[in-house]
């Protein structure tokens, strides 16, 4: 058995004439969560939709997820996604819950691969040896995804004889001591030829230790035909199930750890990789720099030699090359920085352009706004955007000088070129190149303050 690489967004060659079946009916009641257990996220992104793009990769003809509890919630997140859902109303086990897919695949033809909704990460490159080792000569009529991961914990045990060749597959429940200590777990997934699936599942009892239909009893149903079904070896990642909130986190953590991997790879330079957060969706170029402490969440893409600060969080943002953001930036979604763009410390973007060079470099809130390139916006500058009802939207002209303090009340535009006075409330246009100043104007008492001082320095009966 040779192990699989494992990259989070390999690329594969699509691989002709396939099903798939997710199982997703359990109940997943470790989670101790109203939300579904396959729809909790990993990298902003919920699990079976991670595996459901695989299998979308691979070319799958037909996937069938397997629902029960809390379908609703499935059917509503696998909406436009082209995928039948089948029904097990009692979970009755493994084997049950591929038999409810058996009307949806009617008529399917070539292999069929059994995966799981909480295990996500297995990749294009390991369901294609599955695939491929399923049709070699030998005529396995099975083949098992295996893995030995450092804790076999409860898993199934897959026992092997000559070469690849399974001789036994017991559930942790059922084994003896002996076959406990054995290393190579059954990650549940399979590969097994639809000719031959259902009549395999029909044969399956409950005779055990859990009184469950043990999908893995196909193996010996198999052999019994005088099938000799084999195992394949893929790594622990990609057969990591989630089914507690622990075991959540560390599947987080496994994945960023390998998108960090990746990004270094690709030619980002992170300061402190384990500090940097990505979700599954974030592009990042080259030559960028990510200092510590900066969490994309999803929708971010970020072009080649832009420079992201400590402590910035960035979601839904679109950062053009030579972009800098941070310390401490908030870019929400929509936020746009053209070429060469800056923010700085304790500004938020949100459905806003920044044009090329343009500047919003400390504690501003930009929303809604359009801003032209090479403006300036000064410290402290807040669009209005928000009447308590209604958004309204923000413009500013190329080359506009914004003075810090500046309430931008929306909808109003400032023209190309034109200043706004420090501390402006802004409520009308501002014509080009023209100059508006709208505060309180400054009036001068000469000596005042000294009176003041020395009145009050009496009454105290200070001298
Ligand atoms: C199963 C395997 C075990 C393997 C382990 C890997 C069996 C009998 N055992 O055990 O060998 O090591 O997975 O994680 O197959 N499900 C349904 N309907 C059911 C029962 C389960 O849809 O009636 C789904 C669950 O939602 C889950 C998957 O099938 O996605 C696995 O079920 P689970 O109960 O977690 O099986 P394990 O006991 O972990
Ligand atoms: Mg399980």
């Amino acid at each position: 058995m040779e192990k699989g690489e494992a990259p989070c967004h390999g690329e594969v060659m699509k691989q002709a004439g396939f099903s798939v079946v997710v199982l997703a009916a359990g109940q997943g009641t470790r989670m101790r969560s109203d939300t579904h257990k396959v729809l909790h996220p990993i990298a902003g992104k919920p699990m079976l939709l991670h595996l459901l793009d695989t299998v979308d990769a691979l070319g799958a003809n037909r996937r069938v997820v397997v629902v029960g509890k809390g379908r609703e919630q499935l059917e509503a997140a696998l909406a436009g996604h082209g995928v039948t859902t089948a029904v097990q109303a009692e979970q009755k086990g493994t084997a049950h819950a591929v038999q409810q897919a058996s009307e949806a695949l009617t008529g399917a033809e070539g292999p069929v691969l059994i995966l799981y909704g909480d295990t996500p990460f297995v990749t294009g490159e390991t369901l294609q040896r599955m695939i491929q080792r399923l049709g070699g000569s030998d005529d396995p009529g099975v083949v098992v995804l295996a893995s030995s991961p450092p804790d076999g914990k409860t898993y199934g045990r897959v026992i092997l004889g000559e070469d690849d060749r399974i001789s036994k597959m017991v559930e942790y429940k059922d084994a003896n001591e002996a076959e406990r200590a054995v290393k190579l777990c059954n990650s549940g997934m399979m590969a097994v030829a639809s000719a031959d699936l259902f009549r395999w599942l029909a044969q399956v009892g409950n005779d055990n230790a859990a009184h469950e239909y043990y999908l893995p009893d196909i193996v010996m149903i198999a052999r019994g035909e005088g099938r000799h079904p084999v195992a394949i070896e893929g790594e622990a990642f990609e057969t990591a199930g989630v089914n507690s909130r622990a075991e959540l986190a560390h599947l987080e953590l496994d994945w960023q750890r390998r998108r960090r991997e990746e990004a270094l790879e690709q030619g980002a330079t992170l300061i402190d990789p384990e500090s940097v957060w990505f979700s599954a969706d974030t592009k990042l170029g080259r030559d960028c720099t990510i200092e510590p402490h900066v969490v994309f969440g999803s929708g971010v893409s970020i072009a080649d030699g832009a420079f992201i600060r400590a402590f910035s969080h960035i979601e839904g943002a679109t950062i053009s090359s030579g972009c800098e953001v941070g310390p401490f930036a908030r870019l929400r979604p929509g936020a746009v920085l053209e070429e060469g763009a800056k923010v700085g410390n304790f500004v938020e973007m949100k459905k806003a352009r920044l044009g090329r060079g343009a500047k919003a470099n400390h504690l501003s809130y930009i929303g809604d706004a359009d801003v032209g390139t090479k403006a300036n916006i000064g410290a402290g500058t807040i669009t209005c955007n928000y009447d308590g009802f209604t958004k309204h939207r923000t413009v500013i002209g190329a080359g506009a000088f914004i003075g810090s303090n500046t309430s931008l009340v929306a909808p109003v535009s400032i023209g190309d070129g034109a200043i706004v006075g420090a501390g402006s409330v802004v409520t009308k246009n501002v014509a080009a190149d023209s100059l508006a100043v709208a505060r309180g104007e400054q009036r001068g008492f000469v000596g005042w303050a000294k009176r003041f001082r020395e009145k009050a320095l009496a009454k105290k009966g200070v001298s």
